[in-house]
């Protein structure tokens, strides 16, 4: 079922009917400002149990904890050091998850079997209500294992059906899921980029490494996510920065800024999908792009942004859906 919510001033009989639903033990998917998650009430195991099973996610793969107010931070971790809790005052709410020593008061489950959880306030007056009324909610972003994460209901319809309750606010706003960043011990570790930049960290911590995309030799990984297959789009993907790149007399499509519309819309062979004027439209359009690009069932051209600000957490998934892509064809 979709229920349609006002994003800006949510009615409250709406979000007390999703509140219930979660109560009562079942997921419900609800807008943020970077990607739909998918919920479930982070301490309630049965009920993130399944959140995995519907996603067809692996039990290792620990969940994001999110929550509405920094004072619930204290019931689900042990220990906050100074400056971790400095960077949740001046990003939250917002796309930022920070990684903490878990209390054991949060299931394994919701943690994937770590010692630690990651924590975020979105920054979403639908998420927040929702919180607000069902305590700190587990969600990872609502597509299912493999696919491209939801920036609209229609998205996590697609992957969900009427399996789940949607709260469909319209699409999101950042577009890029949250920045991820273990703050127990400077220097701090970005485990997966975002809107708050390692630029953004750096003005209140030592942010030395950059585990982007990293995996140990034994196959070992800090950050569970990083070790799964990605999003695999089932047309080819190739990137590019100039026009001068691509095939001239393909059938292609080519995901790309407004700029190159007018060298690229009217040739012939190419569909041409707009990511808006900037990088920032760009991180909000490119999961909806990929998808629409599936549909053209054509090889498809994305592409890359300038490595800087969101381009850096841009350019790492479109990479990561080309690399996906090359290895199903081989
Ligand atoms: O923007 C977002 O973060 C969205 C919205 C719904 O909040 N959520 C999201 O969740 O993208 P998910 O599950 O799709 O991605 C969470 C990532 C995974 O790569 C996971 O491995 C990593 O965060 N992660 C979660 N807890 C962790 C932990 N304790 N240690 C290391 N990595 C962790
Ligand atoms: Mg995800």
């Amino acid at each position: 079922m979709v229920l349609k919510v006002d994003p800006l001033k949510p009615e409250q009989s709406l979000i007390k009917k999703a509140c219930q639903v979660l109560l009562d033990g079942f997921v419900v998917a609800f807008p943020t400002e970077t990607v739909y998650g998918l919920g479930a009430i982070a301490t309630y195991e049965e009920a993130v149990r399944k959140i995995f099973y519907l996603k067809g996610r692996p039990t290792d793969n620990p969940l994001i904890v999110h929550v509405s107010d920094l004072s619930q931070v204290y019931d689900l971790v042990t220990e906050v050091p100074e400056k971790a809790r400095k960077v949740m005052e001046v990003f939250w709410p917002g796309p930022l998850s920070v990684i903490l020593q878990a209390k054991e008061s949060v299931p394994l489950v919701t943690r994937g079997g770590l010692e630690s959880v990651a924590i975020r306030m979105p920054a979403h007056p639908v998420a927040l209500s929702l919180i607000r009324c069902a305590g700190p909610i587990a969600a990872p972003s609502a597509n299912k294992s493999g696919r491209p994460s939801p920036t609209t209901a229609e998205h996590v319809y697609q992957d969900f059906g009427d399996d789940v309750l949607i709260l469909d606010a319209g699409p999101t706003l950042v577009g890029l899921e949250s920045t991820v960043v273990d703050v127990r011990e400077e220097p701090w570790k970005i485990y997966r980029p975002g809107a708050v930049t390692r630029e953004m960290l750096e003005a209140h911590g030592h942010v030395s490494v950059e585990y982007v995309g990293k995996i140990e030799e034994n196959g070992s990984t800090p950050s569970p996510g990083m070790k799964y297959r990605h999003y695999a789009p089932n047309v080819p993907v190739f990137l590019f920065r100039d026009v001068d790149e691509l095939p001239p007399n393909q059938d292609i499509t080519v995901i790309a800024l407004d700029g190159l519309a007018p060298t690229l819309s009217g040739k012939p062979n190419i569909i041409f999908i707009s990511l808006g004027a900037d990088q920032h439209s760009a991180a909000a359009r490119i999961y909806m792009a990929l998808r629409q690009a599936e549909q053209f069932g054509r090889t498809t051209y994305v592409q890359l942004m300038d490595e800087e600000g969101i381009g850096i957490a841009y350019n790492e998934r479109v990479r990561k859906a080309a690399g996906a892509s090359r290895k199903l064809a081989n």
